[in-house]
């Protein structure tokens, strides 16, 4: 079985490149001619959200990281590096962070059970839970909380987003950058956006507030 399904993809991949041919002969000369995308988009792994497809955006049109849960951890390499390439390379507009109702990583960091060396990134989202531990312990239905803790893991990772020095360079250099938090409903496929939108470092904490 898993041979078949693995030969599946690659039958299906012909089968999208010539339904693109299709509608223009140039459609990949086109793309290979570079990018030049206005949104960096920040999700989960989780295989129900896929980026481009849920915000009808085409290829080239979304520059795109994801990791479990979402996350904006400030000594991940990785998500530095594509910040950085998107906002000073790319120039992006936008950058969203995306998370979604019925995550796996905001339910183990609400558990206690141990899974391996994920505990250690799951461990930054257990913070998010200190930080707003009065508020998500005073909600009584465990279905409730969770929502409630996906989003404002949501709300914590567009601060985080605020708090890099990218960020706060570009908008010291004037540089138009909009950062957003948004929830996926898995279950009905519609985005909630949270309103946390930053475009300067004044809503941060002072000690957050770089100087150039
Ligand atoms: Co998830």
């Amino acid at each position: 079985m898993e041979n078949i399904l693995y030969k599946q993809l690659l039958d299906n991949n012909k089968i999208w490149v010539q339904s693109k041919l299709d509608l223009d002969q140039n459609y990949f000369k086109k793309l290979a001619n570079g990018q030049q995308p206005p949104v960096l988009w920040i999700g989960c792994a989780d295989s129900r959200v896929p980026a481009n497809e849920i915000i009808g955006a085409q290829p080239g049109e979304v520059f795109v990281h994801r990791n479990i849960a979402n996350m904006v951890i400030h000594s991940d390499m990785n998500m530095l590096s594509v910040l950085d390439y998107a906002v000073n390379a790319l120039k992006v507009k936008h950058v969203i962070v995306c998370g979604h109702y019925g995550c796996g990583g905001i339910a183990a960091a609400m558990g206690n059970q141990h899974i391996g060396i994920i505990d250690n990134w799951i461990r930054h989202i257990k913070d998010v839970y200190r930080f707003h531990q009065d508020e998500l312990d005073a909600i009584i239905d465990e279905k409730d909380r969770f929502n409630r803790y996906v989003e404002l893991n949501v709300v914590e990772q567009v601060f985080d987003l605020a708090k890099t020095s990218i960020v706060q360079n570009a908008w010291e250099n004037k540089h138009e950058l909009n950062i957003h938090g948004w929830v996926y409903g898995i279950d009905s496929g519609l985005i909630k956006d949270l309103n946390v939108n930053f475009k300067n470092n004044d809503e941060l904490d002072e000690v957050y507030q770089l100087k150039f």
